[in-house]
């Protein structure tokens, strides 16, 4: 007898797969076949955590209770993450307005189901990173991408945005630096962008998860407007992806609804990755951190160089995450065609341009940086025997 038929919700049919896993996926199949796969398809950091957090999840295991903490988080760690704004942006944040949760994608889920209604007009750039259109649009948004370009660096300005401004726009959610491009709104176009949105009772939801990988030391939006809502995490500057461990900064009125929220859908994040987490902003660990972030800006200048010997067009240089998004026309390939056969043929996987928006998604190609070296130097040679063999 076959599986019993079951009827999915609308939500769940609409959802389309993040197609950065799903390359991950075929690369997985690939390498249980006995094949290396350069892998450049996740922003996934390859140090681990800093040592201090380690060696504290070490001294964790041995017997520790670990219950439940507050939905909001550990104090601590919320009093901590306010001394990282304090010291690493010269802002004052108080730590009641701080809240932990499993990675910025939790964050994200609660900060959408806190603001959205269905049918909600929001703005959100195009290209950009696609679980966060997708939050909202789970709870219901009407999300309008607005095609963005070369010129403004593939992020919002403010006359994009007031362009397509209506009536009705509840917010708006910007990612700086960006995924998929990893390139920044300056910050008086930030600032602007946000005034618009608080003149017309709009929030603005900034998730700077890539924040303190920017080059020189950007300012986060809250020096500008204290009223965003700002979403970040501890998976990529930090590098504890699998840890699941972010936060988010509220205006103060919405934090008793986020904690009646996480309470509910979650109960809280994990407390052993919040405990070891505290160890994040020791001295030791954050001059760890900014080693890496230079490691990471060596990286980036080695596939910069490495893709200008190739047919394949950088309209803009990054200028903080780890991403390259190129353009592979000149290749004679779209852009899923090009990350299919790369992966099958040259054992490469990078994330086509459809998983980040519509327009001009055929033609970019995205690469992440995060690997080591060694795998960016192996793959950019895979990729250069890969277009040489093509007609
Ligand atoms: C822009 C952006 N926001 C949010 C996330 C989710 O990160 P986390 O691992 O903290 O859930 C990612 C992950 O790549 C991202 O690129």
């Amino acid at each position: 007898m076959g599986p019993e038929a079951m009827r999915f919700s609308r939500r769940a049919q609409e959802i389309t797969p993040f197609l950065a896993m799903e390359f991950g996926k075929q690369a997985a199949l690939i390498e249980a076949r006995g094949h290396h796969v350069v892998q450049l398809n996740l922003g996934e950091p390859d140090f681990g955590a800093p040592p201090a957090v380690l060696a504290a999840l070490e001294r964790l295991s041995r017997g520790t209770r670990l219950p439940y903490t507050s939905a909001l988080g550990l104090a601590e760690l919320r009093e901590a993450i306010a001394g990282f704004y304090r010291h690493a942006h010269g802002v004052e944040v108080d730590a009641g307005r701080i809240v932990v949760t499993a990675g910025a994608s939790a964050a994200l889920l609660l900060v959408t189901a806190a603001l959205v209604d269905p049918g909600d007009h929001v703005l959100v750039g195009d290209p950009s990173y696609p679980c966060n259109r997708r939050f909202l649009s789970g709870f219901g948004a009407q999300v309008e991408l607005i095609p963005t370009d070369a010129a403004s660096r593939f992020q919002l300005d403010l006359a994009a945005v007031q362009r397509h401004w209506r009536e009705d726009t509840r917010g708006l959610l910007v990612a700086t630096p960006s995924n998929p491009t990893g390139t920044s709104v300056p910050p008086e176009e930030l600032a602007a962008i946000c005034r618009w949105a608080h003149e017309h009772d709009a929030w603005r939801i900034v998730d700077e998860i890539y924040l303190n990988l920017a080059d020189g030391h950007a300012p986060t939006v809250l020096a500008g407007d204290p009223g965003a809502i700002v979403v970040n995490s501890f998976s990529k500057y930090f590098g504890m992806t699998g840890w699941r461990l972010g936060w988010c900064v509220l205006p103060p009125q919405m934090v008793p609804v986020m904690e009646r929220l996480a309470q509910n859908y979650y109960i809280c994040p994990s407390t052993i990755a919040q405990h070891a987490a505290l160890a994040c902003f020791q001295p030791g660990s954050l001059a760890v951190c900014e080693q890496r972030r230079a490691e990471f800006q060596a990286r980036r200048a080695l596939v910069l160089e490495g893709l200008a010997g190739l047919p394949l067009d950088v309209p803009v240089a990054p200028d903080g995450a780890f991403y390259v998004y190129f353009d592979v026309t000149r290749t004679g390939l779209d852009a899923m065609q090009f990350c299919r056969r790369l992966l099958d043929e040259a054992h490469v996987a990078l994330t086509p341009g459809h998983d980040f928006g519509v327009a001009g998604a055929q033609r970019y190609v995205r690469l992440s940086c995060a690997a080591s070296r060694e795998e960016l130097s192996e793959g950019l040679r895979r990729l250069s025997a890969f277009i040489s063999r093509l007609p």
